[in-house]
């Protein structure tokens, strides 16, 4: 993979962050790194860069085209994307439409339960402290956002899942759940940040009901599985093969 040259800001469990000749745009480069448990359990997934920078660059842009403002300025071959440099708030917005993963740990309600309306949920980005959930007080007493910024957040993030669900559900997918990352861009504008990919999304087979996101690999899948769930979920979405095979990096 080619290597970039600018200066790192920040790196991260799978994505590195770097400077651009302008102030206001970084670089995201994706690695073929994989994790779960807060980090706990890690894994390189060879071809896993390629696959989740398309993926994210796809939905980034389709949001974009629905007038979800994201921070996607261009792909870059093979796994890079010119992006908006966000302030970042430092929180992941969840989003279900069908009870899964902690909503069922948490909550009295059976796995596969429609979620009417759907749920969005917010939760603090501290791994050392397992993600906290936070109300829309917490944002305020935190300083970590307005109350009409949190109700930007909302809006956006459900503008996301229906823009997201109808994409995916004419590709055969049920988008059960998502996370999004979201930042301030000049003038303090609220952007959707960060990557939406196998990583950040439960996504079924319709029909099947199969698994085609990271629950594979989280559940103790071998990384062959994992490697073949990231690919089938590629050729749905995108309609093609991944440009993946010889060697990636990360
Ligand atoms: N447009 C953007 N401008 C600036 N930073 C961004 C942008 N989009 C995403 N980021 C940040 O890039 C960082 C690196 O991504 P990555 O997903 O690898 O981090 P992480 O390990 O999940 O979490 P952490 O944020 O705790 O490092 C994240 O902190 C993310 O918030
Ligand atoms: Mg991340």
């Amino acid at each position: 993979m080619p290597n970039p040259s600018g200066k790192v800001l920040s790196e991260g469990k799978t994505k590195i962050v770097r400077e651009t000749e302008r102030s206001d745009v970084v670089l995201l480069e994706f690695k073929d790194s994989i994790t779960a448990l807060d980090g706990e359990k890690k894994d390189i997934l060879r071809g896993k860069a390629v696959i989740n920078s398309h993926i994210s660059a796809y939905l980034l842009e389709l949001l974009e085209k629905n007038g979800v403002p994201t921070h996607i300025i261009e792909f870059i071959e093979p796994n890079m994307m010119r992006v908006k440099k966000l302030n970042m708030i430092p929180v992941e917005v969840v989003c279900r439409n069908i009870a899964a993963g902690h909503f069922v740990k948490n909550f009295p309600v059976a796995e596969g339960t429609p979620l009417n309306p759907p749920v969005v949920e917010f939760y603090l980005k501290d791994d050392a402290r397992h993600d906290p959930m936070l109300n829309e007080d917490h944002f305020l007493v935190l300083g970590l956002a307005s109350r009409e910024e949190v109700k930007k957040i909302k809006g956006l993030t459900l503008k996301t899942n229906k823009v997201l669900s109808k994409d995916l559900k004419a590709k055969g997918l049920i988008l059960v759940d998502f996370k999004i990352e979201v930042g301030r861009g000049t003038g303090g504008k609220i952007y959707v940040g960060d990557e939406i990919n196998a990583d950040s999304m439960r996504l079924r087979e319709v029909g099947t009901n199969r698994i085609l996101d990271k629950d594979v690999y989280r559940k103790g899948g071998s990384m062959e599985e994992v490697l073949n769930t990231y690919v089938q979920l590629y050729e749905k979405i995108l309609g093609k093969k991944p440009p993946i095979g010889g060697t990636q990096s990360g």
